[in-house]
């Protein structure tokens, strides 16, 4: 029942103006919602907090969830969701591995009358009819938060500044945004030179390893704009491996501000974070019980969030959440 009431409503079919079901109105009837999550990965600090966020949330304002990890393949969840869809559940979430990719599947849900959210990632579908809303980050903002404080900081440096750039997974939406909002406001400043760029993979292994292999094709490094804190810690062990002093010889941007980033702002490997929150469990479990009872929701709901610079980590570090 809650399912027919809540497509009639995205479809701006208003039945007579009120709930036509006993119990799909808000603050309806006591049979549980069924949640059906599927996750990118285990990739990173933040999305283990992001994972125990929505697994604590929905436990809480008791929602059913059914959880799968795609470890970091697009197949998977494209399975999970046909599974979900299989298994009749109330809504659909997920934080999309790339952004391309998604009608198909998410045209089997919107079939089956299944609200879908996307969270923390965007797709690049045109189709918005496909999805109720987007929860998360302007991934794009974050890079240009990244890309403002080097200006800054390099507004006295009479010499070209190189950097070299960790970019996050290969087509998800953080790596292709945060790339895009960093060099559109770099641009305007020539003295800045990205002088490499390699994937990552949003993971402290490949961080390491991607940046040792910069190191050894650049001698000349003087700033990593790293994508998330995980690959900028990898890279921080490279630098210390080559004998140079992180966030003094080779300057360090990151994205996400996981406690082992504050930690490392504090000792000065790190020079600034740009905050990505992971913590979106709460909104998400109400925006589910939204959807779920066919109420309206925003389109895109963003998440707030700061730039802490090293002066700042060590008073902020204590109050980190994740
Ligand atoms: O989509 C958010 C990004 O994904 C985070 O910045 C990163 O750490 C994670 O893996």
């Amino acid at each position: 029942m809650r399912k027919t009431l809540a497509t009639f409503m995205a479809a701006g079919l208003m039945v007579g103006g009120v709930a036509a079901c006993g119990d799909s109105g808000s603050g309806g009837g006591d049979d549980k919602i069924t949640l059906g999550f599927s996750q990118v990965g285990a990739e990173s600090g933040w999305r283990t907090a992001n994972t125990k966020s929505i697994q604590d949330s929905a436990k809480e304002a008791g929602i059913t969830l059914k959880f799968s990890d795609a470890q970091q393949k697009q197949e998977n969840q494209i399975k999970a969701i046909r599974s979900f869809i299989q298994q009749k559940v109330d809504v659909i979430a997920f934080s999309p591995v790339v952004e391309s990719g998604w009608e198909t599947v998410l045209k089997e849900a919107k079939d089956a009358k299944i609200p879908v959210v996307l969270t923390d990632r965007a797709i690049d579908s045109e189709d918005t009819s496909l999805y109720e809303t987007f929860l998360g980050s302007d991934f794009v903002e974050e890079g240009r938060n990244a890309g403002k404080w080097l200006i800054e900081d390099s507004k006295d440096a009479t010499e070209t500044v190189n950097i070299v750039e960790l970019q996050g997974t290969a087509g998800s939406a953080p790596a292709i945004d945060r790339q895009d909002g960093f060099a559109e406001v770099i641009k305007d400043d020539p003295k800045l030179q990205i002088i490499a760029s390699q994937t990552g993979d949003f993971t402290r292994a490949k961080g390491k390893e991607v940046m040792q292999a910069f190191l050894k094709a650049h001698q000349d490094i003087d700033v990593l704009y790293a994508h998330n804190d995980d690959m900028a810690l990898g890279a921080i062990q490279a630098i210390e491996e080559a004998g140079l002093k992180p966030g003094t010889d080779i300057k360090i941007i990151s994205v996400d501000g996981v406690e082992d980033a504050f930690k490392a702002m504090v000792k000065g490997q790190i020079n600034v974070v740009v905050e990505c929150n992971p913590l979106l469990g709460p909104q998400l479990m109400d925006i589910v019980k939204k959807v779920a009872n066919g109420e309206e929701t925003p389109k895109r709901i963003v998440t707030e969030e700061g730039v802490f610079t090293q002066d700042q980590a060590a008073e902020a570090l204590p109050n980190r959440e994740y």
